[in-house]
């Protein structure tokens, strides 16, 4: 990525100094034997961002992806920025740095960019599903304390968090000793979390937004490129659907994080520099009816969870 010319952000500066580029390839829902070669593909096209996390269950796959890029000279570890995330299981502070390890381990990397908590709720050690019997009691500031030692160990250069609400990051920012450099949520043109985008921008936290398609095809089922407007907007532009809300994402300050294993659709997705959304044409993404898609049911439960409703886990946005 060129930073001298078009029409950037191309990277976003987050608390750290650290540079996050703009668009990383998402990982979710990339299945074993495709996400490898997804990861090589976008690498060679210029991606130089990927997003990945120890439940997606492909990261030794992606690890070895990696190896190859670096060992055949593709590109050097020191221009990627990789982001890997806590699973809910491993909350207790002294699981923490072994989740760290086995994530380094499957990448084959001695370090990460950035290491996120994947969810404000915890599940029992070792359970990896959904069952909502398997949840444990939160304990969210002694994790953080946890993630903050990684940050201090080097094994993570930034450390974050994922889909917390506004209020649960403003907690956070109370109790953190290192502020977190991320939040990454859902957020596309169908749900553009215009509150969590303030706190971000008022406290130097950047957000980053997962599922910024919508995440058409997977079980979420968003129609996000099918909103009329959006689909208005990209016929004027002469873009597709997708490449217009990703690069609403970019001008609202926001990395996406578009997951993709087809080639062209890789590169299409990158392809968001060379031209901008005007603003009298920006303006109309807030008159887009917002609804989100990835509600977070599986976090519920009347007795095992802290959170017996969407409300109370998304403290009222919803
Ligand atoms: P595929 O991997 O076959 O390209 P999200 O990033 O919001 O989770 O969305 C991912 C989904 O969107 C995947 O099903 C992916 O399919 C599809 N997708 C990715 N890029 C595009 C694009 N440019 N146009 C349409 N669909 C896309």
């Amino acid at each position: 990525m060129d930073e001298g010319t078009g029409h950037g952000p191309f990277y976003f500066e987050l608390n750290t100094g650290a540079k996050m580029p703009s668009v990383g390839l998402g990982t979710w829902k990339a299945s074993p034997g495709v996400v490898g070669e997804a990861v090589v593909t976008a690498v060679k096209a210029g991606y130089r961002h990927i997003d990945c996390a120890h439940v997606y269950d492909n990261e030794k796959e992606i690890g070895l992806a990696l190896k190859g890029l670096f060992s055949s000279g593709v590109v050097k570890r020191k221009e990627l920025f990789i982001t890997s995330k806590l699973w809910c299981c491993d909350h207790a502070p002294e699981d923490v740095p072994k989740a760290m390890i086995r994530t380094l381990e499957d990448l084959q990397l001695d370090y990460v960019d950035l290491y996120l908590i994947h969810w404000p709720f915890r599940k029992k050690p070792g359970m990896r599903g959904w069952d909502p019997e398997m949840m444990a009691p939160l304990c969210l500031p002694e994790t953080w304390a946890a993630m903050e030692s990684l940050y201090k160990s080097g094994k993570a250069r930034a450390i974050g968090v994922s889909n917390f609400s506004t209020k649960k990051l403003q907690d956070l920012l109370k109790y953190a000793k290192v502020p977190p450099a991320v939040n990454q949520v859902e957020c596309h043109p169908v749900w553009q979390q215009p509150g969590l985008h303030n706190l971000c921008m008022s406290t130097g936290v950047h957000l980053s937004a997962y599922s910024p398609l919508g995440s058409p095809g997977s079980w979420i089922k968003g129609e996000v490129l099918k909103e009329p407007i959006l689909v208005e907007i990209a016929e004027k532009l002469n873009k597709s659907p997708a490449q217009v809300a990703l690069r609403w994402g970019i001008q609202s300050g926001h990395s996406v994080l578009p997951k993709s294993v087809n080639e062209s659709r890789i590169e299409q997705n990158l392809s968001l520099y060379d031209w901008s959304i005007p603003p009298e044409i920006f303006a109309k993404f807030s008159s887009i009816h917002q609804q989100r898609l990835l509600r977070g049911e599986f976090a519920l439960h009347p007795t095992c969870s802290p959170y017996k409703s969407l409300e109370e886990l998304w403290d009222g946005e919803i």
